[in-house]
C-alpha cells in the first residue's frame, strides 16, 4: 500500500477524470469538462427529474455495484442526494460514520480507501476538508474504482455546480445572453467555483462576482468574471441572482468581514433587492441557508426562490453522474 504521497492541491485534476476513450471515469471537478459533457450529463440529469409529488425516477443500472458515501465534512443535501440516488439506480450503498470509523483512530485515508476497495466497493463518493483530497485517492485506487468528489475544501464542489448550471437552463434556456450574479463570501466558496466553471465552459452572458473586498476571489482564479462589491449596482438586471453563506470554518481571521447586522444591510439579498434584477430573475441558493444574514427569508419562500427546485435537481444530477461513472466501469 502506498500511504506516503503528500496530498497536493494541484487545482488541475481535469486530467485524471476522463478516460482516453471519453467516458468519464471520476468527478473531480468541471474545469476542463467540455461544453459536450456538460449538456451531456444535464441532459441526463433532465431525464431523471419528475414532477414535485409524482413517484421519483428509477432504473436499476447500478445493479450489483456498491456506493460508499465518505463525508469527512458535515453534509445534508449532498449525502442525503447521492443515497437516494444510488439506491434508486439499484446499487448497494455504504454511508460510513466517519466519526465511528478507525480514521478516528489514526488510521491513514488511504488504508481507509482501501479497506472499501478489498469490499468490492466500486464508487467513493468523498467529502474532505482538504484540499486535493479526492484527487489524491483518485491516483491510488484501483482501476475499478470511480472517485466523486461530494466537496472539496474552497475548490470544488462539481455536483452542485451541476445542478445549478440545470436548475438555471430549466429556468432561463441558453446560457449566451444570461447575467449571473453569485453575492456573498465568493472567496471561500466551492461552491461559486464550481458554478463559475460550468457558467463560462457553457457561455454565459455575464458572470458578477458580488462581495466585501475581504470575502472577493482572486481574480486570476476565477478568469472572466467581473468582480464587484457594490450589491445594488451589481444586482442590477441580473437574470439569476446566487447568495452564498459567508464560510466561517474556512476563514481564519474574520477581520475586515462584517457583522451579521451590516452584512444583511449592505450585501444580504431581500424583497426589496431583488427589484434591481430582471423582473423574472431567479433566486438561487446552495445550502445551508443562514436566514436573515445573506437572503431574506420570506424571499427564500417566494415564488422567485428556486432552491427547493435545486434540491430536488440534486438527486438527477447525482443520478445522471454514477450512471455515467458506472457505464465507464464497464469500458474499463
Ligand atoms: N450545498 C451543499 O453542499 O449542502 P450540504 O453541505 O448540506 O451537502
Amino acid at each position: 500500500m502506498k500511504s506516503t504521497d503528500s496530498i497536493q492541491n494541484s487545482r488541475d485534476d481535469s486530467s485524471l477524470q476522463v478516460l482516453s476513450n471519453g467516458s468519464l471515469r471520476h468527478l473531480l471537478t468541471l474545469k476542463g469538462l467540455d461544453r459536450p459533457m456538460l449538456i451531456e450529463l444535464l441532459d441526463e440529469a433532465q431525464s431523471f427529474v419528475r414532477p414535485t409529488g409524482s413517484a421519483p425516477a428509477r432504473r436499476r443500472t447500478l445493479a450489483g455495484r456498491t456506493v460508499a458515501n465518505l463525508f469527512f465534512e458535515p453534509s445534508t443535501r449532498t449525502r442525503a442526494s447521492f443515497d437516494l440516488a444510488a439506491k434508486r439506480l439499484g446499487a448497494d450503498v455504504l454511508n460510513l460514520d466517519v466519526n465511528t470509523s478507525s480514521r478516528k483512530k489514526g488510521e491513514s485515508i488511504l488504508d481507509t480507501i482501501y479497506t472499501l476497495q478489498a469490499m468490492q466497493v466500486d464508487i467513493m463518493v468523498v467529502r474532505d476538508a482538504g484540499a486535493g483530497v479526492p484527487a489524491y485517492i483518485a491516483r491510488h485506487v484501483n482501476d475499478h474504482v470511480s472517485i466523486l468528489n461530494a466537496g472539496e475544501a474552497d475548490v470544488s464542489h462539481p455536483t452542485q455546480g451541476l445542478l445549478d448550471l440545470l436548475t438555471i437552463r430549466q429556468h432561463k434556456g441558453d446560457f449566451d445572453n444570461l447575467t449571473v450574479a453569485i453575492v456573498g463570501d465568493i472567496r471561500h466558496s466551492r461552491v461559486a467555483r464550481s458554478a463559475a466553471e460550468g457558467l463560462q465552459t457553457l457561455g454565459v452572458g455575464e458572470l458578477r462576482l458580488i462581495s466585501p473586498p475581504a470575502l472577493a476571489p482572486d481574480p486570476a482564479d476565477m478568469p472572466g468574471a467581473v468582480i464587484i462589491d457594490n450589491l445594488d449596482g451589481g444586482l442590477r438586471h441580473a437574470d439569476v441572482v446566487m447568495a452564498l453563506r459567508i464560510q466561517r470554518e474556512r476563514i481564519g481571521n474574520l477581520d475586515g468581514i462584517p457583522g451579521i447586522d451590516e452584512y444583511f444591510a449592505k450585501y444580504g439579498i431581500s424583497k426589496q433587492r431583488m427589484k434591481l434584477a430582471a423582473p423574472d430573475a431567479i433566486l438561487m441558493h446552495p445550502g445551508p441557508m443562514n436566514r436573515g444574514i445573506e437572503i431574506e427569508s420570506t424571499l427564500a419562500d417566494s415564488p422567485t426562490s428556486v432552491i427547493t427546485e435545486q434540491v430536488a435537481n440534486g438527486v438527477a444530477v447525482r443520478m445522471a453522474v454514477l450512471e455515467r461513472v458506472a457505464k465507464s466501469l464497464l469500458a474499463r
